[in-house]
C-alpha cells in the first residue's frame, strides 16, 4: 500500500527534524592517530579568514604527514570533523543494543588490539571518511577537488546542468594517501588494520548508485542527466555491522613465493585443509573479544545500561539482573502536517517502565 502523499511528506519532515546532536569527537582514523575533541564543535562556523584552516588542522590530532596534507587542503579539517561525527554516530547506532555500545571510553585501548570491535572501528572510520570527503567534494566545500573529473559526455552533461555527482574517485585516492602507505607486512595487526580499512572504503564504493533525471518539454526526457550518488551512510553502517557479525578470525602465514606476511583464516572442519585467505569484503580479527560486561580498559561495562525486558536484558546485563523504574515520559502526539515542511504536535505524557542493568 502506498502511503498518502501527506503522510509520506510528514515522514520526510520528521526524519529531517532530529538533526543528530553531535557529541564530542574522539575518533580513530589510522588507529594510532585520533581526532581529539574540538572546542565549540558543531556550533560556531569556522571564521572565514585566510589561514583559518591552518589553525583547524593544528587543533586536530593528526600525524605529521597528515597535518601537512591537511594544511595544503582548505576544507579538509572541517570534513575530517564531519567524518568523525558521522562514523561515531553510526557506530553508536549500530551497537546500541550490544554490550559494547561504541562508547568513547576505552576507544584508545580497543584500537590497539585485534578484536572484532577494533575491526569495525577501522572499517567505519574509513567508510565515514570516504563518504564525507566525497560529499564535501561535490558540495564544493573543498578547493582542490573538482566536481567530477571523469571524462565523458554523461558527466559533462551533469556538470552543465549543475548536478554534481558524489566524487568518490577523488575521495578514495586522497584517502589512501592520507591514511598513509602502510609499509607492507610489518606485522599481523598492521595487515589486519589495513585490510579492515579497505573493507570500509569498499563498502562505500559498492553503495554508489547512478541516478538520472529527465529534462525536456513536459518531462519528455529529451535530455537525461545522470550522476553518481552515494547511498545513505546508514546503509553502509548496516553493511559493516553485518560484516562484523560474520568477521573472520585470522592468523598470519608467510607467503613463501612472495616472501611476505599474509592474512590467513585457519582451516574449518569440512573446508579445505589449508585454510583460506579472507575474502576482500570480510572484516578480520585476531583476538577473541572480552565480554564487555564489567568496566575495563576497553569499555565502561554494562551497569546502568537501559535494556528491553523481553529482548536484551538477559544478555546485556550479563546475568546480574536489572532494576525496574517507572517514569513519566513526554512524547509528541496528535501531530498534524501543516504546509511543508512543518509538523505541529501536542505534548502527551505516559507512564513507562525502564529497565537498567544492575551493577
Ligand atoms: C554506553 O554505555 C555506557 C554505560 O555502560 C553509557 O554510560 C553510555 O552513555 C552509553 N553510550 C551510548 C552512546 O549509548
Amino acid at each position: 500500500m502506498r502511503p498518502a502523499p501527506a503522510l509520506a511528506l510528514a515522514a520526510l519532515c520528521l526524519l529531517a527534524l532530529p538533526a543528530a546532536a553531535a557529541a564530542a569527537t574522539y575518533f580513530g582514523l589510522t588507529g594510532r592517530d585520533v581526532l581529539t575533541p574540538f572546542p565549540g564543535l558543531g556550533t560556531a562556523a569556522a571564521p572565514a579568514q585566510a589561514g583559518a584552516h591552518l589553525k583547524q588542522c593544528d587543533l586536530l590530532k593528526l600525524s605529521r604527514r597528515q597535518k601537512q596534507l591537511c594544511r595544503r587542503e582548505p576544507g579538509l579539517a572541517e570534513t575530517l570533523r564531519d567524518a568523525a561525527h558521522l562514523g561515531l554516530l553510526e557506530c553508536q547506532f549500530q551497537f546500541r543494543q550490544e554490550r559494547w555500545n561504541c562508547s568513547l571510553e576505552g576507544r584508545t585501548g580497543l584500537l590497539q588490539r585485534g578484536f572484532k570491535e577494533t575491526a569495525f572501528l577501522y572499517a567505519v572510520s574509513a567508510a565515514a571518511l570516504t563518504h564525507a570527503l566525497a560529499r564535501a567534494c561535490s558540495a564544493g566545500r573543498m578547493e582542490r577537488c573538482t566536481c567530477d573529473d571523469s571524462p565523458g559526455l554523461e558527466s559533462r552533461q551533469a556538470w552543465q546542468w549543475g548536478v554534481c555527482g558524489d566524487n568518490l574517485k577523488y575521495s578514495t585516492k586522497f584517502l589512501s594517501n592520507f591514511l598513509g602507505p602502510k609499509r607492507g607486512s610489518k606485522d599481523l595487526r598492521a595487515r589486519a588494520d589495513a585490510h579492515n580499512t579497505h573493507v570500509g572504503i569498499k563498502a562505500v564504493k559498492s553503495g554508489l548508485r547512478t541516478t538520472c533525471k529527465c529534462h525536456g518539454v513536459s518531462g519528455s526526457c529529451a535530455v537525461r542527466t545522470c550522476w553518481k550518488q552515494l547511498s545513505p551512510f546508514r546503509e553502509t553502517g548496516q553493511v559493516l555491522k553485518l560484516r562484523y557479525d560474520t568477521a573472520v578470525k585470522v592468523s598470519s602465514a608467510t607467503n613463501e613465493a612472495l616472501g611476505r606476511l599474509e592474512l590467513w583464516a585457519p582451516a574449518k572442519p569440512g573446508g579445505p585443509a589449508k585454510g583460506l585467505a579472507p575474502r576482500p569484503g570480510d572484516l578480520v580479527y585476531m583476538e577473541d573479544s572480552p565480554s564487555f560486561c564489567r568496566p575495563s580498559k576497553y569499555s565502561p561495562g554494562t551497569a546502568g545500561r537501559v535494556c528491553s525486558r523481553d529482548a536484551s536484558c538477559s544478555s546485556l546485563c550479563c546475568g546480574r539482573g536489572y532494576d525496574t523504574q517507572s517514569r513519566m515520559v513526554a512524547f509528541s502526539c496528535h501531530c498534524q502536517v501543516q504546509w511543508c515542511c512543518y509538523v505541529e504536535c501536542q505534548q502527551c505524557a505516559q507512564q513507562e517502565l525502564v529497565y537498567t542493568c544492575k551493577r
